[in-house]
């Protein structure tokens, strides 16, 4: 740890780890109903069980940027945080709200808008939260007046979440008003603003991991972020299909959607030649793995499986059914899921000295039980979701009936589940195993300098 307040970042991934083993403890709860009977159809239903494993995650995942924005900065701009206290304000507040909603949605108190259910009061907590976090993040950049491109990124993805949150306190009656901002928030976030955050997370791991130069990486980042923007912006047609606007958005939405797998298949082989020409010289292996895993991964949810029913003529049969639930797991968990935890790996071994920087047998594990198991729950949302297209869509069988007759791929998907439940188990165990301890060092490991990469 280079500097003091860093530490900081721990209690913020902490917190994270615990809502993420909840989040999949709500997950394999909402898979179990899909086999039936549900003793608990009375006290927590399936809409009340998905939706706390949908804004766990989100609130997760949430945590773990702002960790790793706290851990990032001081490093990027050479300064300690502008204010340790406002930090863990920030966290307290945070976590107040996180525990207030799901107790909340327990009893029914939320909004119904799918991932933004939370309730008013709570919609302004987040937003004040953004708020100080944006303060504090500007302040420490501007007391150090050392800003760089790949912090400039991620503020900007920072401070667009942030702005992109506000139409979703807004109130519409009419449902297709309501539903197209929606999309401002939900689909922005997703493929644009949010892949900035990725963006800047996974140049500064690059940066420090493979030792690439700066200058050339950071010239990549920007093309990469421009490629997002132009087709992400246009590309929220493809969520107004069918639900009830102008017929003129389905080219646009088709067009500029299917580009977007541009970006991520540069941002793939932004990250893989970079290491490839490092020579893997860093010791935290572990944490390069993750790095690594995040973009390719990121390149088969996003990209790949995006794709597969991006289409005005094939979304027409897909839209809603569990081809949107395989993609949805497999992309968020790659691109958002898949760089906290890199980011995660990357920074713990300073602060808990006790830890091997490689990376431990059990962190290995986890890695590898983590991504079979996303695998496998994402083949599985998949076959059963293209039984369900064709024996509900196309042969018009009953959505129940469908159901009934998919019902074993979810067998599939409870057992895969597992697999990934073990994985993120050991994860949060190889976490807290070692207790922090937060030491000033100069000395971080970074990986020696090589050759600038070329394209
Ligand atoms: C043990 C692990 C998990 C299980 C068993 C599980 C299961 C489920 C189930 C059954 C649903 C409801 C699907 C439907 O609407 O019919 C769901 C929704 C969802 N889950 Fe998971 N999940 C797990 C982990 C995760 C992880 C790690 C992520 C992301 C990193 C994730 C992201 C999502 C998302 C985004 C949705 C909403 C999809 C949509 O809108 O259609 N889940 N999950
Ligand atoms: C990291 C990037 C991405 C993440 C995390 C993500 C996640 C999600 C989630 C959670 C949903 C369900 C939303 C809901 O119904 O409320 C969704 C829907 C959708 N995504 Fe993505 N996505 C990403 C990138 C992409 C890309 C690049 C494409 C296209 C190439 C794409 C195409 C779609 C489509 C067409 C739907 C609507 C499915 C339907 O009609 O039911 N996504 N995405
Ligand atoms: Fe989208």
């Amino acid at each position: 740890m280079r500097y003091k307040s860093q530490s900081v970042a721990y209690w913020y991934f902490a917190v994270a780890m615990v809502l993420f083993g909840l989040q999949v403890v709500f997950g394999l709860l909402s898979a179990a109903k899909y086999l039936g009977p549900d003793p608990l159809l009375y006290i927590l239903p399936f809409d009340v069980s998905k939706m706390i494993h949908t804004n766990l995650l989100v609130v997760w995942v949430l945590t773990g940027f702002m960790g790793a924005t706290y851990w990032m900065i001081p490093d990027e701009s050479r300064t300690e945080i502008y204010s340790v206290k406002l930090a863990y304000i920030q966290l307290a507040l945070w976590v107040v709200m996180g525990v207030t909603a799901v107790i909340g949605y327990l009893f029914r108190y939320g909004t119904g808008n799918k991932l933004l259910e939370q309730p008013l009061p709570h919609k302004i907590v987040i937003v004040i939260v953004m708020l100080m976090f944006l303060y504090n993040v500007v302040m420490t950049i501007r007391q150090s007046g050392r800003f760089t491109t790949t912090e400039g990124v991620l503020l900007l993805g920072i401070a667009g979440a942030a702005v992109l949150y506000l139409p979703s306190l807004l109130h519409f009656d009419n449902y297709t008003v309501a539903i197209f901002y929606r999309w401002w928030t939900i689909h922005l976030w997703v493929e644009g603003v949010w892949e900035m955050i990725q963006g800047g997370f996974l140049a500064y791991l690059l940066i420090r991991l493979s030792g690439a130069d700066r200058e050339v990486m950071e010239k990549w980042l920007y093309v990469i972020v421009g490629l997002v923007f132009i087709a992400g912006i246009l590309g929220t047609a493809h969520h107004y299909y069918w639900v009830g606007v102008p017929t003129y958005w389905l080219p646009i939405g088709g067009f500029f959607s299917a580009l977007e797998p541009v970006a991520l298949i540069a941002m793939a082989m932004y990250a893989y030649s970079a290491i490839r020409r490092s020579g893997m010289a860093h010791p935290n292996t572990l944490a390069l793995h993750w790095t690594i895993g995040s973009a390719i991964y990121t390149l088969f949810g996003a990209g790949l499986l995006g794709l597969a029913h991006t289409w005005p003529g094939v979304n027409k049969w897909t839209h809603g059914t569990l081809i949107t639930a395989m993609h949805g797991h497999a992309a968020f968990y790659g691109a958002y899921a898949m760089i906290v935890l890199a980011m995660i790996s990357y920074a713990l071994p300073a602060m808990s000295p006790s830890r091997r920087e490689q990376g431990t047998s059990m962190g290995y594990w986890s890695f590898w039980l983590q991504l079979a198991g996303m695998f496998g729950m994402t083949l599985s949302f998949a076959t059963a979701g293209i039984g369900q297209v064709y024996l509900e869509r196309i042969l018009g069988l009953g959505y129940l009936d469908a159901q009934l007759k998919i019902q074993v791929h979810f067998l599939m998907l409870t057992a895969t589940a597992t697999l990934f439940a073990i994985g993120v188990i050991l994860f949060i165990i190889d976490f807290f195993r070692h207790a922090p301890r937060f030491e000033i060092t100069t000395e971080m490991p970074d990986a020696v300098p090589v050759s600038p990469i070329r394209a």
